[in-house]
C-alpha cells in the first residue's frame, strides 16, 4: 500500500516569532508548489501566529501544534485548546511527545483524552510512542510499544484513524546524535504497524503512516526513508536550520 511521506519540524521550545519568519522565508521559497510529501511545520504556541501567516497561502506545508490541552475552554491558566488551534490554522498536533510523557507527567489516558479531542476538532494527532534504552535492553520494547498504542488510541474508531499520523521516537535517540539504525527502526515500525492491525485490522495498518523520530539528519534521511515501514521523520535539532530541513524534506519527497 502506497504511503504519502509526511516529514514534519517540531522546533520544542526554540524560535522566536522574528526567527520563525526568517526561518520560513527562505524555506517556504524552496516549497512553493504542492509536492508528494506532506510538509509540517510545528513552531511553539507564541509562533503559531506568525507562522500562520506565512504558510496559509502555500500549498506544500501545514501547521502544527507541539501539544494542546483535552479540555474545550474554561479556567485552564497556561493551556491551549482546540479552537484556539484551529483559529490559527493549525492541521497538526504533536502530542504524547517523549518531552511530554517524561518532564510533564503525561501518561497514555491523558494523551488519549488529547487524541480525542484533536480529531473531534477535525485536527490530525501526531502521536509519539516510543522505549527509553533501559526498556530495549530489559527486553521491555514491544510491551512498552503496545500499552502507549493501546492506551493512547483507547477508543478511537478505525475510520479515525486516518486521521493519526503515529511517529516512533526510540527515547535514546532523541537529542542525542545517536540514531536507530535503519534496521533496528524498520524492524520496530513493522512491529508498530502489526499492533495497529491487531487493534484496528490490516487495512488501517496498512494505511497508517508511521514516521521515525531521533537524530535525523540529512545524511541519515535517505537510508532510513527507504525502509518500507518508515513513512517520513519527526525532526527537532536538524529542523532548526532551514537548509538542513529542506535536505530532510527532499529525502521525503524522493523516498
Ligand atoms: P531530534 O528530536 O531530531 O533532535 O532527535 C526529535 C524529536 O524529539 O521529535
Amino acid at each position: 500500500m502506497s504511503r504519502k511521506n509526511i516529514i514534519a519540524a517540531n522546533w520544542k521550545m526554540n524560535m522566536t516569532p522574528t526567527e520563525t519568519a526568517a526561518f520560513l522565508d527562505p524555506f517556504l521559497t524552496t516549497f512553493s508548489d504542492a509536492v508528494d510529501c506532506d510538509i509540517v511545520i510545528a513552531p511553539s504556541f507564541v509562533s503559531l501566529a506568525k507562522a500562520s501567516e506565512e504558510i496559509t497561502p502555500n500549498p506544500a506545508v501545514s501547521l502544527s501544534a507541539q501539544n494542546m490541552s483535552h479540555e474545550a475552554s474554561g479556567a485552564f491558566t497556561g493551556e491551549t485548546s482546540a479552537a484556539m488551534l484551529l483559529d490559527l490554522g493549525c492541521e497538526y498536533v504533536i502530542l504524547g511527545h517523549s518531552e511530554r510523557r517524561s518532564l510533564y507527567n503525561e501518561c497514555d489516558s491523558v494523551i488519549n483524552k488529547k487524541v480525542h479531542a484533536t480529531l473531534a476538532a477535525g485536527m490530525k494527532p501526531i502521536l509519539c510512542i516510543g522505549e527509553s534504552l533501559e526498556e530495549r535492553e530489559g527486553g521491555k520494547l514491544e510491551s512498552v510499544l503496545t500499552s502507549q498504542l493501546e492506551g493512547s488510541l483507547a477508543d478511537v474508531s478505525a475510520d479515525q484513524m486516518a486521521n493519526v499520523v503515529i511517529a516512533y521516537e526510540p527515547v535514546w535517540a532523541i537529542g542525542t546524535g545517536v540514531t536507530a539504525t535503519s534496521g533496528q527502526a524498520q524492524e520496530t515500525q513493522k512491529f508498530v504497524r502489526s499492533v495497529l492491525e491487531k487493534l484496528f485490522g490490516a487495512d488501517v495498518a496498512g494505511a497508517t503512516r508511521i514516521q521515525y523520530g531521533g537524530s535525523v539528519k540529512p545524511g541519515n534521511a535517505g537510508e532510513l526513508i527507504a525502509q518500507p515501514d518508515i513513512d517520513g521523520f519527526l525532526v527537532g535539532g536538524a529542523a532548526l536550520d532551514p537548509t538542513s530541513f529542506a535536505e530532510i524534506v527532499k529525502a521525503g519527497i524522493a523516498g
